[in-house]
């Protein structure tokens, strides 16, 4: 009944962490404090509030699959101030695709690329390793073979580039690279980017840049993929990025998202969602819209994460390996061993950190690059923030 390719899908981190915390309890006389998951936890911005509330009569009319045009706008007008693109270099209607969270359209775009071979050989989908792992559910159940880049400090936290045999290259259908990325927080330049996509188009494969960390960032705005994409000459080809509003606009409840690039991908990934995606309802659209057209509410969010990465910096700097991230909301601590540190965490300090080991996968030698690390989701208030670090710096050696 079921598909086996469903025996490959090893059990959610946090389905995981549960298990290993499950024997424990916290110590009573503190307050428990969950740092596993990356749900924003910063108030919902007002606009959106506001936006859902005006549009409320629009809650009875099926939407387009597609996405309101005014959002498919509102995208394109962002991506082309955020990254200073050429005015008209994305055309809403045929670059650009609405969709209800980037989850959902990560896994299924590998769906709609996927063909029975490549170079007369089984297709590859190459994936950072750690990883968000809806990547590689996306590449098992697509049938191709998830090739895994280790990501480490030694690789600067991203993909090596040059360790890609030309073999592999050859059947590969495409890439996902996260950046800035989870869990690490590192941003690939632009130099780094552009030689992604060179790749890509000398080899036939699609670079996914997944960037839903791109608005969060201390000090300089993170490169993107289509910025990479302009310097060498005006083409999409090849390329797809994502960015969604869950850590932009702190409103992962909303589940919308955009995808943009290749016209030809983006094109029969549309054919495929009229089959099989969630179409967001009006209402959700127009809220999305308007938060795309807001700066001064990413700001606010903005200088919050900052706030929380000055007191990291200042309870935990010199320790755990410490450094601040190009983007996103993790800290990645070096520790001895992730999964002792998060019990340690648990039963010492009433906190829920996430063993590194989850996030990834053992490599060829058996080596899993998230050992020995533990991500911490900086999602809370300043105030419960500040409780938290210094519980990490307390209790950890
Ligand atoms: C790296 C990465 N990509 C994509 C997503 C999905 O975000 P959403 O579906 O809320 O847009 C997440 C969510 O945690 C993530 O960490």
């Amino acid at each position: 009944m079921l598909n086996p390719r469903l025996e490959q899908l090893s059990d959610y981190a946090f389905q995981r962490l549960a298990a290993l915390l499950a024997p424990l309890a916290p110590p009573p006389d503190l307050e428990p404090i969950d740092l596993s998951i990356g749900s924003p936890l910063h108030p919902t911005p007002q606009l959106l509030i506001d936006t859902l509330a005006e549009h409320g009569h629009l809650w009875n009319r099926y939407p387009p699959i597609v996405g309101t045009p005014a959002l498919r706008e509102a995208a394109a007008d962002w991506l082309v101030r955020r990254y200073g693109l050429p005015a008209g270099t994305i055309d809403p209607t045929r670059h650009l695709l609405a969709v209800a969270g980037t989850k959902e359209a990560l896994y299924l775009i590998a769906q709609a690329i996927m063909p029975d071979a490549k170079a007369g050989a089984r297709p590859a989908i190459l994936l950072p390793n750690p990883l968000y792992n809806v990547y590689l559910g996306a590449a098992v159940m697509a049938g191709a073979e998830p090739v895994l880049l280790t990501a480490s400090a030694e690789t600067g936290y991203l993909p090596d580039l040059d360790r890609l045999s030309p073999a592999l290259l050859a059947r590969t259908v495409a890439f996902y690279l996260c950046s800035p990325s989870n869990p690490q927080g590192a941003a690939a330049d632009l130099a780094y980017l552009g030689r992604a996509l060179e790749l890509a188009r000398r080899h036939d494969f699609l670079l996914i840049a997944d960037e839903c960390y791109a608005e969060l960032y201390s000090r300089e705005p993170p490169a993107g993929a289509l910025q990479a994409a302009m310097r060498l000459g005006r083409s999409l080809d090849h390329l797809v990025v994502c960015h969604s509003l869950s850590k932009r606009s702190s409103a992962a409840g909303l589940r919308s998202g955009f995808v943009a690039g290749d016209p030809a991908v983006m094109a029969g990934f549309a054919r495929l969602r009229s089959y099989a995606a969630a179409v967001q309802p009006l209402p959700v659209a127009a809220a999305a819209a308007a938060l795309w057209r807001d700066e001064a509410h990413v700001e606010a969010n903005r200088a919050l994460y900052r706030q929380k990465f000055d007191l990291a910096e200042e309870r935990l700097g010199g320790r755990f390996g410490f450094y601040r991230p190009d983007g996103g909301f993790f800290l990645w601590l070096t520790v001895a061993d992730g999964e002792a540190a998060a019990r340690r965490l648990w039963t010492e300090a009433a906190l829920k950190v996430l063993p590194g080991a989850y996030l990834g996968r053992p490599d060829e030698r058996g080596d899993n690059p998230g050992d020995g690390a533990i991500r911490i989701a900086m999602v809370h208030d300043l105030e419960t923030t500040d409780a938290a670090l210094r519980r990490i710096a307390a209790t950890l050696d």
